[in-house]
């Protein structure tokens, strides 16, 4: 393969595209314009959804860039050798233009051209969609890439969970695409090794998505497009690794000088230990992610993007605390990594005194809380028996105060206290299997207090719904909602903007509902029996067979997986913020509950 610089490797791809005339578009922002159900751009293809859906796009069928992206779905396995918060995406795009022969046929070039990467031929496996109920065997790919000389072994067909893409949302463009490996020559891991399992025999370089269907709902059926798209994803980082002959992307020229300067604030040696290797590339992920959030706008907040964004940081200070230094300094790091962009992204550099003052407030901040932490953890050391925290209150000090465990393991010594270390990790991996399943949704398990608060509102949007259908009508239904320990959001169907009056007496309907103080029940029944009683079922194929129903008096019956308020009077007050388009004959509402007191 070819040594490439990182300059060189961004030109590269670019000029590859704009020579087959494609049009060059810039990298959207990092937080989606138009799609509310992801906090963050996750691969280049997302901000291009309207157009892979059919609607024009101004610079033409033919597309390619370099897309900023944030998945944080395997934030804990950052600090290994790959894995990275944010990461760049080299893209090309076919809208309703060409497809699977000629995509195939560049990819390859690309690929293996010496003018190119230079791949040796041999070296490259791909896979392709082996077909199900949704769509059939993908022989199409199989064919252009036999007709590029890739040997028949060397092809794998492989079922949706590895070669069929769609948003994480599991709603809009998808369809089967074709990935492709390089062979590290490493022997198979079993007689089924293929680029499916993680062995690390294959390294996948790049894939290419033949968006042909559209899922118009995450439990619906999947429906072929009139314009059939390519949207291809090569991952920059993981690209450049291979290219300059490197073991790992954190020694690459996108990181190396951020742990240099990593290294020279904590006076440590970054192979001192495992341990030191993977905190300050735990740091130099968390801290460049960061950068790009907050010129992308994002501050640090209890919620969405921003939360992700407090995370990061909180987790960065943490590993600054382990390597032995202060988490203000993190902010140093700013300037070095706005200087590895600054041809690329020059607004990081101006951006520069912002988000660096945006890190030390966050750790003073931090700070704050650790000391409040301090103060609990006092209590609970005092009313501990036997000599040993157990585990549960040592991940609770993680989870709400952000102790690091060598933090709680050093103030319990000083009490003459063992932590139960295995409580902990069961604990904190009990934690991880609900994070995940929050994939790049939400960060979940989020701070305690804003649990109340959000089975609050999920009530208020029972009375909302409830509300909007006697104001509007009974053909009016819940098309979505979202809700975070702030407020409400509810999409329904409706042709109109909703007027002044509409919105004041669905705001009223609410808050009578409230003050009448009615009990919220529930019922576990079957499907049947839930649709016999006349409860609303927006989500019904979303449970299993048995479902719950709550009731809240006369006003609303829906089926739910909840949890609710005991009372409608727990909810305080509710106020109708803002009622905007969300999609044509779709409206939204934000809306929140505010205390009596
Ligand atoms: N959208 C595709 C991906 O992210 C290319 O892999």
């Amino acid at each position: 393969m070819r040594n490439l610089t990182a300059k060189e490797l961004r030109e590269m791809w670019i000029k590859f595209y704009v020579d087959k005339g494609h049009a060059l578009i810039p990298s959207a922002s990092l937080i989606p314009e138009n799609d509310p159900t992801v906090l963050f751009t996750t691969a280049g293809m997302h901000p291009l959804v309207p157009f892979l859906l059919g609607e024009k796009h101004p610079c033409g069928k033919r597309l390619v860039n370099i897309q900023k992206c944030v998945r944080t779905g395997d934030i804990d396995e950052v600090g290994d050798d790959f894995h990275c918060t944010f990461f760049e995406m080299m893209g090309n795009w076919s809208l309703g233009d060409y497809f699977k022969k000629e995509k195939i046929a560049w990819s390859y070039e690309f690929l293996t051209s010496p003018e190119y990467l230079a791949i040796p031929k041999e070296d490259l496996v791909v896979s392709v969609f082996a077909g199900d109920e949704s769509a059939p065997r993908d022989m199409e790919c199989y064919e252009a890439w036999r007709s590029m000389g890739i040997d028949e072994g060397k092809i794998f067909f492989l079922p949706k969970e590895n070669n069929w893409w769609i948003l994480g949302s599991g709603v809009g463009p998808c369809g089967p695409d074709s990935e492709m490996f390089i062979d590290t020559g490493k022997p198979k891991c079993s007689v089924d090794c293929s680029p499916a399992c993680s062995c690390g025999k294959y390294v996948e370089v790049g894939n290419d998505v033949y968006m042909q269907y559209v899922k118009k709902t995450k439990d619906g059926p999947v429906s072929p497009l009139e314009q059939k798209n390519v949207d291809t994803g090569f991952g920059f980082e993981r690209i450049l690794c291979l290219a300059s002959k490197k073991d790992s992307v954190y020694d690459t020229e996108l990181f190396v000088p951020i742990i240099k300067k990593i290294e020279e604030i904590s006076g440590k040696y970054y192979l001192l230990n495992d341990d030191t290797k993977r905190n300050m590339r735990i740091i130099a992920d968390h801290i460049r992610a960061s950068v790009f959030m907050i010129a992308d706008g994002v501050v640090p907040l209890n919620v969405e993007q921003g939360y992700v964004l407090r995370r990061l940081i909180r987790r960065s200070i943490n590993c600054a605390y382990r390597l032995g230094f202060e988490g203000s300094r993190l902010a140093e790091l700013v300037p070095v990594v706005a200087g590895i962009y600054s041809d690329v992204y020059p607004e990081l550099t101006e951006k520069c005194e912002h988000i660096e003052q945006t890190i030390r407030e966050e750790n003073d901040r931090f700070s704050k809380t650790l000391s409040q932490g301090i103060k609990e953890f006092e209590k609970v050391a005092k009313f501990t028996q036997g000599g040993v925290l157990n585990g549960k209150t040592a991940f609770r000090l993680y989870d709400t105060f952000g102790f690091p465990l060598e933090l709680t393991k050093e103030l319990a010594k000083e009490k003459g206290l063992t932590v139960d270390e295995e409580g902990y990790k069961l604990a904190f991996s009990q934690h991880q299997e609900k994070s995940k399943a929050g994939n790049d949704k939400v960060f979940k398990g989020g701070l305690a207090d804003s649990s109340i608060q959000t089975t609050r509102l999920h009530t208020a949007v029972h009375l909302l719904h409830a509300a909007l259908r006697k104001v509007l009508g009974d053909d009016v239904y819940q098309k979505g909602s979202n809700i975070t320990s702030e407020r409400l959001r509810f999409d329904f169907n409706c042709d109109h903007k909703m007027t002044d009056e509409e919105k004041k007496r669905v705001e009223d309907l609410v808050n009578e509902a409230i003050d009448r103080a009615i009990p919220v029940t529930c019922e576990e029944m079957s499907l049947e029996e839930a649709r016999k009683s006349g409860a609303l079922g927006v989500f019904e194929n979303k449970y299993g067979d048995k479902v719950k129903v709550y009731t809240i008096g006369d006003v609303s019956k829906e089926i739910c997986g909840g949890p609710h308020a005991n009372n409608t009077k727990e909810l305080g007050h509710f106020r109708l913020v803002k009622e905007e388009s969300s999609s044509a004959g779709v409206r939204r509402i934000k809306g929140v509950i505010e205390s009596e007191a």
